[in-house]
């Protein structure tokens, strides 16, 4: 069976769906991988190596997915015009589509899809369950995104981050706190003491806590039990929002670095750090946000830009994963090679809309006979 690599358009993306480390392991579920020309050279993944395992190479991303029964990419194909190329009618009819299609997609995008008879799976609908845990690529790249926030923060904040005793006298540590400590916020914890600063966590999650605690940092502990079902967090009431907004306020004043990664599934992210909260904090500290794509966990954030005020930096990147495209790849990479190896048998897709991972996953899905409808 073929699938298609294809080469990502979008200005912000290094990374690549599949590395040639992976490839091995698709040959033997009997796939065989045609790659677009130059699909793996921002991540640093050259031809030649696909080349060496086993893939074919082609020049446009149109004679790569030709002949394909699956094409993958990391994010949303674009219509065309304003927003980038025409990557919806490169697509074979009757084609699986794999890869993100929420946040980034353009409206109308699972129409186009659905009217060429394309079943496409939302990589960010893959259940949080532990047998779709090898899948899940929102995970690997919170893990990413963890590490990558705070080496940014490091490298925007005009102080160290260990302590560190000279000649010239004795620093003291950076005082980090992370707001949010689900995947990325757990990372950004592990990184920020590895390079030596004190760090503080929190979260309304009171197995957060624990977590933070486990890994060495301080806890900041609210009485809010913010715990939803499936482990994840619920929104607060307005008045639970008013008093964790006073109970940071009352907090934040000290930290030099702020990491807010808080999200709550299908819907903005919610507000933590308000402008009098920026206003309160000390010149040279640093905000990273990242939620920005759902909103942004503070009030001064600016999706994709890193902005002053009152003497502190405000960062919000869009595409931290994309950061770091080498490891993000392979773990990318990592999760697509189990989730095609859950899909294809003896080299056979076997799309089965009634599996609680593939079905759940399936945004558009064609109908038996006739045309194809969408589905969320
Ligand atoms: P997320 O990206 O949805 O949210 C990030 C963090 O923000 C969470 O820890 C959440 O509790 C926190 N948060 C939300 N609203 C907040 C607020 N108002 N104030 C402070 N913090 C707030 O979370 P993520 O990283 O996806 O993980 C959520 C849960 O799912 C965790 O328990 C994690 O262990 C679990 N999980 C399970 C997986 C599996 O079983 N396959 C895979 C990945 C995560």
């Amino acid at each position: 069976m073929d699938i298609a690599l294809l080469r990502e358009s979008h200005p912000l993306e290094r990374r690549v769906a599949l590395t040639p480390a992976h490839l091995p392991a698709l040959s033997a579920s009997g796939i065989t991988v045609r790659v677009e020309r130059g699909a793996g050279a921002g991540a640093g993944f050259t031809d030649q190596a696909y080349a060496a395992q086993g893939a074919s190479l082609h020049a446009s991303s149109a004679d790569a997915a030709g002949g394909a029964a699956l094409v993958l990419r990391i994010r949303p194909p674009t219509l065309g015009g304003q927003h980038g190329p025409d990557e919806v009618t490169v697509l074979p009819e009757g084609s699986v589509l794999v890869c993100h299609l929420s946040p980034g997609a353009e409206e109308g995008l699972l129409e186009a899809l659905s009217a060429r008879g394309i079943t496409a799976l939302a990589l960010e609908r893959v259940p949080r369950t532990t047998r779709a845990q090898r899948m899940d690529v929102l995970s690997s790249q919170a893990t990413v995104a963890g590490y990558r926030a705070v080496l940014r923060a490091a490298g925007l904040l005009p102080r160290f981050f260990p302590m560190l005793t000279t000649a010239a006298g004795t620093i003291p540590p950076a005082r980090v706190l992370v707001l949010g400590a689900g995947v990325a916020g757990l990372q950004a914890i592990a990184t920020a003491r590895r390079l030596g600063a004190a760090v503080t966590g929190y979260d309304v999650r009171p197995a957060a806590l624990e977590q933070i605690r486990s890994l060495g940092a301080k806890a900041l502990e609210e009485d809010v039990a913010g715990e939803a079902e499936g482990g994840y967090a619920r929104a607060l009431s307005a008045s639970e929002q008013e008093h964790q907004l006073a109970f940071l306020a009352h907090h934040i004043r000290p930290f030099d670095v702020v990491v807010t990664t808080a999200q709550i599934p299908g819907k903005p992210a919610p507000r933590l750090i308000t402008a009098d909260m920026v206003a309160s904090m000390g010149p040279g500290s640093v905000i990273m946000d990242l939620a920005a794509e759902t909103g942004g966990n503070c009030e001064l954030s600016e999706a994709g830009r890193t902005v002053h005020h009152h003497g502190v930096t405000v960062d919000a990147p869009l595409a931290l994963p994309a950061e770091l495209p080498w490891h993000a790849s392979e773990m990318f990479g990592r999760n697509i090679t189990a989730l095609l190896q859950h899909l294809v048998s003896d080299g056979v897709l076997e799309l089965d809309l009634e599996d609680e991972i593939t079905g759940a996953m399936a945004v558009t899905r064609p109908p038996p006979s006739q045309g194809a409808v969408t589905d969320g």
